[in-house]
């Protein structure tokens, strides 16, 4: 089915009401409108194939009309031999002149695969059901839909992400969706790391990536590109998927070779851990805790590295830990200071570190 096809189910917006929107929540509204490019997907559902065999996805914030996650799965449903895909829309309460949301109705649509043996995805075959409500994706409607579901693959609002991870593990789900790596250092996602029951993909590891927004967001001229269609795109910056799917590059082992010097790997004074500013400079035969960078998560191999904790920036007082596990936490006699990591009589003031230590001691 293609995309102009799917937009026949849209309804217009009353323009007037449009009009008549304050720009400034405009602009707020629209910062959750980024659509994910297909290549990406593709890149990173490749890892996954053997988890989709008979399964129902769901796609739980996604407006087919311009999401590339309906379009993954609607034209590789034979192919991942999956038993159906739903998706729904969510229709935005506060229409304004940003929102690409400015349908009047939310829907669900449900796909069973290919049945005239065309191998696409026609909009007869598709069945769209107008919703009661507005198809947030915390509504009951949307949470029976939920149920149905085996796994949810999305790009859910960034603004949401808490909630909408805790909603997944509340109702057991398996999922895959991208949002950004500093996700993993809020208080409720990484506990969920810590615990093993929520990891990054395989696909990002660096850098940044494109994603589309609506014609009208407001941007000056530099911070986007056009493509030839004349459709909008920016980069953006930390992204991660975020998933409880298993994958062979998971267990693959980080390869060490740095040897443990104390020089080159100051000693927090006040834990017993090392300060390692690199993943890739993690000594091989270091066996207690030491602090690496939050991107150790793109190397993370949970047969290989046990996750102790993560420490925070204090505007006070530098570093702060903020997770330990109970035999590990330290006793401050100061508790403004709490928690603050301190090298040679200095607390130091750097980005959050993980606590990890090797699950296998070296013997030597
Ligand atoms: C980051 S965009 C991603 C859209 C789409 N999944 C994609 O990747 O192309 C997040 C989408 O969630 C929708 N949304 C915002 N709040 C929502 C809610 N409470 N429930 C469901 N969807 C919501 C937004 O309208 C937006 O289209």
């Amino acid at each position: 089915m293609d995309k102009l096809a799917l937009k026949n189910i849209d309804n217009s917006a009353n323009q007037d009401e449009i009009k008549n929107t304050g720009l400034n929540s405009a602009r707020a509204a629209k910062k959750d409108e980024f659509y994910t490019q297909l290549s990406d997907i593709e890149k990173e559902l490749r890892h996954y194939a053997q988890h989709f065999k008979g399964k129902t996805v769901y796609c739980n914030c996604d407006d087919p009309r311009v999401s590339n996650f309906f379009h993954y799965f609607s034209y590789g449903f034979e192919h991942l031999g999956l038993k159906k895909l739903i998706a729904t829309c969510y229709k935005n309460q506060s229409v304004d002149l940003f929102s690409a949301s400015d349908v009047e109705q939310a829907i669900s649509l449900e796909y069973n695969g290919d049945k005239n043996g065309n191998k696409i995805p026609d909009l007869e075959e598709i069945g769209i059901k107008k919703l009661k409500g507005d198809g947030d994706f915390r509504s009951e409607e949307s949470i029976e839909l939920l149920k149905q579901a085996d796994i949810v693959v999305t790009n859910p609002p960034f603004s949401l992400f808490r909630e909408y991870v805790q909603q997944l593990i509340d109702y057991d789900k398996k999922f895959i969706i991208i949002g950004n790596l500093n996700a993993a250092s809020y208080k409720e996602i990484f506990a969920l790391i810590k615990a093993n029951k929520i990891w990054f993909g395989p696909s990002i590891k660096s850098g940044d990536r494109e994603f589309g927004v609506p014609d009208e967001y407001p941007l000056n001229a530099a911070s986007f590109r056009l493509d030839a269609d004349g459709r909008k795109f920016i980069r953006v910056k930390g992204v991660r998927w975020f998933t409880n799917l298993d994958f062979r590059e998971r267990h693959e082992e980080l390869i060490l070779y740095k040897t443990y010097s104390p020089e080159e790997y100051p000693t927090y004074d006040n834990y017993d851990a090392i300060e390692v500013s690199k993943t890739k400079d993690i000594p091989l035969d270091y066996n207690g805790a030491m602090g690496v960078p939050i991107t150790f998560l793109d190397k993370y191999n949970p047969e290989q590295f046990e996750i102790l904790g993560i420490t925070d920036r204090d505007n006070n007082s530098g570093l702060k830990i903020r997770e330990y596990t109970v035999n590990d936490t330290p006793d401050y006699g100061n508790l403004n200071r709490r928690g603050a990591i301190k090298v040679d009589g200095k607390y130091k003031s750097t980005y959050a570190r993980l606590l990890i230590k090797k699950v296998n001691p070296n013997e030597n």
